[in-house]
Parts: C-alpha cells; sequence; structure tokens
C-alpha cells in the first residue's frame, strides 16, 4: 500500500479528531457489582450485619447531629460503579455515581482499616499534582459513616479533566459496609449545598473548567446487567438510543438533592391519596430500592401481601404477575413500576425492592427516594441549567 502524502495524512488525522469531537458525549460504562449479600453471606457476617446495622436510607439527608432510626430491611443488593483516575501519573478507582451526596473521596494509604486495604488507595506521593488541604471531615452515607481529610488533584473520567479538584482521602473507613463494597469511593453529583462547604463538586468545576457539552448528565441502568456491562452515565448530554418516547421533565423543588415533587402515589387503579398534601422524592442513583416514607409502609405491605423476614419483604414469586403496578404521578404524568420491576428475584427468593425512611422533607412532606429499582425502569436526566430532572422509559 502506498504511503499516504503528509496532506491526505492531516485530513484523516483531522477526521478523526471530528468524529470524536462530533459524537460529543462522553459515555462511561458503568460495571454492576456482585451482591453485596452474596459476598457477606460467604463471609458468614450476612447475619450479623443484618440484625446489627441500624439503617436509614433518609439519614444522610439529615443535618449533621440529627438521629433517625428504622430497621434495615434490604441494602444489600449491589450499586453501579464506573472508573475515574486522579492524580499525575493517574491512579484510578472504582467510583459510585452517586446523585444523593456531593462529595468525592477515594480510599487512601493513610487509612489502614481492612476495608481500604482490600480497595484502591490513593497515594498522594506518588502524584506530582496533588495538594494536601488537610482538613478533617466525617462524611455520611445511608449505609454508613467514614472520615477523609481533603487533598486536591486532577480527576480524569475518560477525555474530562479537572484540575485541581478536592476530593477527599479516607482515613478510617469501618469494615461494615466497606470491605463489602464492589467499589473504591463515592462521586458525589447533588448540589453543592450538601457537599463540604466552600469547595466545588466535581460538577462545577466540570462546568467552570469547560468540560462539559452540556450542562446535563444522565444515568442509564441496565434491566439486566451484567458484571461487566450495567449501564452507562454520560457526562454532558443524553443518549436517545438508551431511552424510548418522550422524556417528561420536572422542576427540582430544593436545589440540594435532585428532589423533586410527587403529586400522587397509586397501588394498581386506587390512589392512596398519600401526597395529597404534596410528596417530595430524591432522586438518587446511590440507593438502591425504592424509599417509601415510613408511616405508610406497613399498609403499603399490607396491599402487595408481602410478608417481612430477615431477608426483607418476601412475596411468593408465583405471585408476581398478578401484583398491582404502582403508579407515581410526576408533572401530571403517571410513571409506572410494574411488579417484574419493584420486585427483585434473589435465586428463587421473591423480594420487594423497597425499604422505609422515617425523614421527611423539608415541610414535612412525605419523602420518598427514588433508587435504583425506578431507575432501572426510568432513564434518568440531570438538568444543572434549568433546574429540573427528566425521565423516559429506559430501553
Ligand atoms: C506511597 O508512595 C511512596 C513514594 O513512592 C512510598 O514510599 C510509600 O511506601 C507509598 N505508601 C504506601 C502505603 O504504599
Amino acid at each position: 500500500m502506498e504511503t499516504p502524502a503528509p496532506r491526505t495524512m492531516w485530513r484523516l488525522v483531522l477526521a478523526l479528531l471530528c468524529l470524536q469531537l462530533g459524537e460529543g458525549l462522553l459515555r462511561i460504562p458503568l460495571k454492576k457489582g456482585r451482591s453485596m449479600r452474596e459476598v457477606m453471606r460467604e463471609n458468614g457476617v450476612l447475619e450479623s450485619f443484618l440484625k446489627g446495622l441500624k439503617g436509614d436510607p433518609g439519614r444522610k439527608y439529615l443535618p449533621s447531629n440529627a438521629v433517625a432510626y428504622e430497621p434495615l430491611t434490604n441494602y444489600l443488593n449491589s450499586f453501579y460503579f464506573g472508573e475515574i483516575s486522579i492524580g499525575t501519573p493517574p491512579q484510578n478507582f472504582l467510583v459510585l455515581f452517586d446523585t444523593g451526596s456531593s462529595n468525592l473521596w477515594v480510599p487512601s494509604t493513610y487509612c489502614q482499616t481492612p476495608a481500604c486495604e482490600s480497595h484502591a488507595m490513593f497515594n498522594c506521593s506518588l502524584s506530582s499534582t496533588f495538594s494536601d488541604i488537610g482538613v478533617t471531615y466525617t462524611l455520611r452515607y445511608g449505609f454508613g459513616d467514614l472520615s477523609v481529610v481533603l487533598g486536591s488533584d486532577t480527576v480524569t473520567i475518560q477525555n474530562i479533566v479537572v484540575k485541581n479538584q478536592e476530593f477527599g482521602l479516607s482515613l478510617d473507613e469501618p469494615s461494615n459496609p466497606f470491605y463489602y463494597l464492589d467499589f473504591d469511593g463515592i462521586l458525589g453529583m447533588a448540589y453543592p449545598g450538601v457537599g463540604i462547604s466552600g469547595y466545588n463538586t466535581l460538577i462545577q468545576n466540570m462546568m467552570q473548567q469547560n468540560q462539559l457539552t452540556e450542562p446535563i448528565f444522565s444515568f442509564y441502568y441496565s434491566r439486566n446487567p451484567t458484571y461487566n456491562y450495567g449501564g452507562e452515565v454520560i457526562l454532558g448530554g443524553v443518549d436517545p438510543q438508551l431511552y424510548t418516547g418522550e422524556v417528561l421533565w420536572t422542576p427540582v423543588v430544593q436545589e440540594i438533592y435532585w428532589k423533586i415533587g410527587i403529586e400522587e402515589f397509586s397501588i394498581g387503579p386506587s390512589a392512596t391519596g398519600w401526597c395529597s398534601q404534596g410528596c417530595h422524592g430524591i432522586v438518587d442513583t446511590g440507593t438502591f430500592l425504592l424509599t417509601i416514607p415510613g408511616q405508610f409502609m406497613s399498609t403499603f405491605l399490607q396491599q402487595l401481601g408481602a410478608e417481612e423476614s430477615d431477608d426483607g419483604y418476601i412475596v411468593d414469586c408465583s405471585s408476581v404477575p398478578s401484583m398491582p403496578t404502582l403508579y407515581f404521578a410526576i408533572s401530571g404524568a403517571q410513571l409506572s413500576l410494574p411488579p417484574s420491576v419493584y420486585v427483585l428475584n434473589n435465586d428463587g427468593v421473591c423480594n420487594v425492592g423497597v425499604e422505609s425512611t422515617y425523614v421527611s422533607s423539608t415541610n414535612g412532606q412525605p419523602l420518598w427516594i427514588l433508587g435504583n429499582v425506578f431507575l432501572r425502569q426510568y432513564y434518568s436526566i440531570f438538568d444543572i441549567a434549568n433546574n429540573r430532572v427528566g425521565f423516559a422509559l429506559s430501553a
């Protein structure tokens, strides 16, 4: 074959560049982990975990020092996560892309607990772009707390490069649950108000450093995830191939979390009236289950014929097809969740994929958390410039 003349070669290079730019969007493939339940069962700690940890998925939304207790139901499914890198040269981490928190943290070599040592750890001495901030914080999540010290460095996600990003280097991570998590750290994508004050979130810096094509990010969680492909997070836009039909937009009611209004909740054809004074829902990619306001939980389970057990809320698998579809009225539309979506079949044990919270919204509105169970049915779009969330039926 003839070697192309220099001019032609340049054109080729340019064409390739344009192709890449033209595509415009940054797609990060997400993995889905082995279920935490599986790993814990193998390690013989599942029972003590189920009995010992009192959790409430809403507790991370509380101001510090407030306390809310609610029995743990079912945290033990797995999350979706993807790869980022920090530092120069890059050190790689698997992180949970979490719309329910705002900080970025990864395990670090400052931490010597088994939870840290079983994950990728950031060694700041190996990065020429690292700077120490030195302030320590406790970060609170639905499934546990950890302490971090702040530093700043370059964060790279595919071809997005953010310089001088503040992030937490873990100092201490309790084994329960961090040892059992398949991902190393968490990348928060909520509003800055939730994060450590005075520091830009990664999303803010991406915008300030002109790294996003559009001030939008979106999530696709596959309904049939495998370990190697769980879905995608798309930074800077949407991928219309990953959803069908129209996008339903709904405003964010309070720019702290991605919190939206819910006008009504129905179980099959019957409206429950639970949201007659208005309900709020936090769209949270970092919560696995659908979270129901605690005061409605027992009525809800009764209507579904579910029973509480150590393994969560159980139904007979043969009854799943005849169970009611759930409907959320949002911005005048009805978003449905059929039983095939909200009931999780774990090796022949059928769990209703719900848990409850006793945390309510700002003015006492019942609070829902639209977690992965909901987000597998609906592709979700987070529009920063217009403070709105879009939902479309997942492809
Ligand atoms: C971090 O990197 C430094 C510099 O190479 C090295 O001396 C140190 O042992 C590393 N720390 C850990 C805990 O690996």
